[in-house]
């Protein structure tokens, strides 16, 4: 084998490891009956389950403990700069520290400040965000605890969630005309990578299970 066609590599230490993943908007309920939302791209998916990580101290957690149910609203490439507006800012009245010294800030109306509009949802409590193109409404089935002192960006560790999703609603834009399908070729979404925005470039193929 010809070593020289490989590029060499060193071990490196980022300070994150946010490699590429979706971003969601999780829409939940406050206490108050308004609605929070929280900008978040640690998810995956298999069949109708969505598992999330979220760090602890924040006000789409509390949220989700007590109501047990969300949207996850699936940004499209087009959304960035309202994501990044709603970005340094969060639900919870008491900002964390740890939030505080990094430039965080209160928001109550993050709908506003993204600049999108609310629709009602079909079995949860918590809307939709007009603007995604793809809207999961979803319930808790499990939730684990986790501690992490290592990790600069959360005093509180985080939480591991395991979502059942109940209901997808899709632009009729991003679908396949006719079919149950979502359009590949027309389904733009937002992806986070190493803490910056992107698209999601051109279509390479298709695995073998494609079905359009
Ligand atoms: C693009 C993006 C991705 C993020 N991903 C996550 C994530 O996966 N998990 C998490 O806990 N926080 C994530 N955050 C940070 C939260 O949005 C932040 O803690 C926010 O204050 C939470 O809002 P809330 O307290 O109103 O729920 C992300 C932020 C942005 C802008």
């Amino acid at each position: 084998m010809d070593m020289h066609r490989f590029p060499d590599t060193r071990v490196i230490h980022p300070s994150i490891l946010y490699f590429g993943t979706p971003v969601v908007l999780i829409t939940t309920r406050n206490r108050d009956g308004s609605t929070n939302i929280t900008p978040m791209s640690s998810a995956w998916a298999l069949a109708d389950r969505i598992v999330i990580g979220l760090s602890g101290g924040g006000q789409g957690l509390a949220n989700l403990r007590r109501e047990r149910e969300c949207v996850l609203n699936l940004a499209g490439e087009d959304m960035h700069r309202g994501v990044e507006r709603i970005a340094p800012t969060t639900g919870k009245a008491t900002v964390p520290p740890w939030k505080q010294a990094i430039g965080y800030r209160h928001e109550a109306d993050k709908f506003a400040l993204g600049g999108w509009h609310e629709l009602p949802s079909l079995t949860v409590r918590p809307p939709r965000i007009m603007e995604c193109p793809l809207q999961l409404e979803a319930q808790v089935l499990l939730e684990v605890e986790r501690p992490l002192e290592a990790w600069r960006d959360s005093a509180g560790g985080y939480a591991i969630i395991e979502l059942e999703v109940l209901h997808v609603h899709a632009h009729e834009n991003v679908t396949v005309p006719g079919t149950q399908h979502v359009d590949p070729q027309r389904y733009r979404p937002l992806f986070y990578l190493f803490r910056h925005y992107v698209g999601p470039g051109k279509p390479l193929g298709r695995t073998f299970k494609a079905e359009v």
